[in-house]
């Protein structure tokens, strides 16, 4: 509804939500004064049966405004916007003076985000959307029911068009790939968030996806352990200085006298239909980019130049994945992972780029009684995931310098549970990776959440920076 009317004036949504209003019945702007901080609203008059308003916002333009003009029945009867304009600071002060010598009074600064000052197409954007999005998810439905095995008319399943078998993963359903020797062992302690059901629907829309996120939040195993359950092998590739553009793409040799021509990972995985993550793609030598540049369209195909241009066509089964610590959202923390390239926009638009965060405490809090079960305890598991959020705050906040990973977190508490002492376990699990400016503050965290044992009643640290503190 539009109008000016009490709890039906339209509403804003604008930067500054905290402004003061302005009266221009009884205040006259200052030089130094923001219009956008003070003047912003709805000035109304009542004037005998109608309510005459404008509406003063943020225009889309830097230093101007938008006015809007309509004139409500009284009763509640909201008329259409009949003047729609875009002014200047200069313009919007003349206005302002005019509209206080006609009574007009502010009324509304309120943001609502029901009642906007936009047109009937933004508030008819997100119900239509939602309609769509539920046709979708309907028609979504349908399709995974139809991926049931079905049988032919004979009773016979026809090995070549049978629809594959899926398995739920999240909410979505993965289709199975065919047993491999490279299916990766599942693990039973890994927990599928809510938050990666995109990422899997993506995996099974043949998208191009990048994981992006500090070391062991979990971007490698979360491909593999949805492979692992969806039966398709994977490859890995790791660009951190290991692979050349030969390993990837492929190269001759001689072997017993003949020259054979050896297909890199990249050909290798397109053929057989495997899931092919290439780790830490921000190494990347340009030459790898180049080749994968190709087939980043789904169904992208590769010229092996160097094999008289063989054309290779993806099986439908391939998938393509990248990680990496410190591109895109993450290139903020490219000091802590020296050498990574800064991709470019064109090529980071070919992917689905996903920023993974750690777990959330809770989460991670499972994942330890989980994984060392039956002896991690719901107690033990929330103090040692509660340290590990309060690293990563300390992190944040760049008084930690090192990130902490669920990677580290587990290495720790399983040996802790073996050495029955959170010191001499943190000794190779962490203070012997950081500086020892973080090893002393991750120790003060330490202590903060668990009641240590001081040094020198027979317990030995095998911290090898700082045994004092
Ligand atoms: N959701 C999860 N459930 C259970 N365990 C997890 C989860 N996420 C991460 N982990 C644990 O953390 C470890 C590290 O994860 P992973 O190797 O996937 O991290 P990464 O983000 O690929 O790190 P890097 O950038 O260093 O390669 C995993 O081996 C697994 O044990
Ligand atoms: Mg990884």
């Amino acid at each position: 509804m539009r109008g000016a009317h009490g709890n039906a004036a339209p509403r804003y949504h604008t930067e500054s939500d905290t402004r003061q209003p302005f009266n221009p019945l009884t205040m006259t702007p200052s030089a130094s004064t923001s219009i956008e901080e003070t003047l912003l609203g709805v000035y109304r008059r009542d004037a005998d049966s109608r309510v005459e308003w404008w509406r003063v916002s943020v225009a889309d333009r830097p230093q101007t405004w938008r006015l809007e003009h309509g004139i409500d029945a009284s009763e509640g009867i909201t008329g259409p916007v009949d003047m729609d304009l875009v002014v200047d600071e200069e313009n919007l002060r003349a206005k302002l003076k005019k509209w206080r010598r006609e009574g007009f009074v502010l009324v509304s600064d309120e943001v609502d985000s029901t009642q906007t000052s936009g047109s009937d197409e933004r508030a008819a954007f997100m119900p239509a959307l939602r309609r769509a999005a539920a046709a979708m998810a309907a028609s979504r439905l349908e399709r995974n029911a139809r991926r049931i095995p079905a049988r032919d008319s004979h009773g016979n399943r026809d090995a070549e068009s049978e629809p594959r078998e899926s398995v739920r993963i999240g909410q979505i359903d993965v289709p199975c790939g065919l047993r491999h020797a490279l299916v990766p062992d599942i693990n039973p302690a890994y927990l599928f968030s809510d938050r990666f059901d995109d990422i899997i629907e993506d995996i099974v829309e043949n998208q191009r996806v990048m994981l992006i996120g500090h070391t062991g939040a979990g971007k490698t195993s979360l491909i593999e352990q949805v492979a692992a359950r969806s039966m398709h092998g994977v490859l890995r590739s790791n660009m951190n200085g290991q692979t050349t553009v030969g390993d990837f793409v492929g190269f001759w040799t001689v072997k017993g006298g003949e020259t054979i021509w050896v297909d890199g990972v990249l050909p290798s995985a397109m053929r057989e239909g495997l899931w092919l993550i290439v780790d830490e793609i921000d190494f990347a030598e340009p030459s790898i980019l180049a080749a994968l540049t190709a087939v980043l369209e789904p169904r992208g195909r590769l010229v092996l130049k160097e094999k008289g241009n063989e054309v290779v066509a993806p099986h439908p089964s391939f998938r393509l994945f990248a990680t990496a610590n410190a591109v895109g959202a993450m290139s903020q923390f490219r000091h802590l992972y020296q050498g990574a390239n800064l991709m470019n926009e064109a090529f980071l638009d070919r992917w689905r780029v996903y920023m993974l965060d750690y777990l959330s405490p809770a989460d991670e809090a499972d994942v330890l009684m989980k994984t060392l079960a039956p002896h991690m305890t719901r107690g033990l598991a929330d103090t040692l995931a509660a340290i590990a959020a309060d690293c990563r705050a300390a992190f944040a906040r760049e008084d930690l310098s090192s990130a902490f990973s669920t990677r580290r977190l587990l290495d720790w508490a399983g040996l802790m549970l073996r050495t029955g002492d959170p010191e001499r376990a943190a000794g190779p699990a962490i203070y012997a990776k950081v500086s020892p400016e973080d090893a002393a503050l991750i120790r003060g965290i330490v202590r903060h959440h668990i009641a240590l044992p001081d040094v020198g009643d027979g317990h030995d640290s095998q911290d090898q920076h700082d045994q004092r503190d």
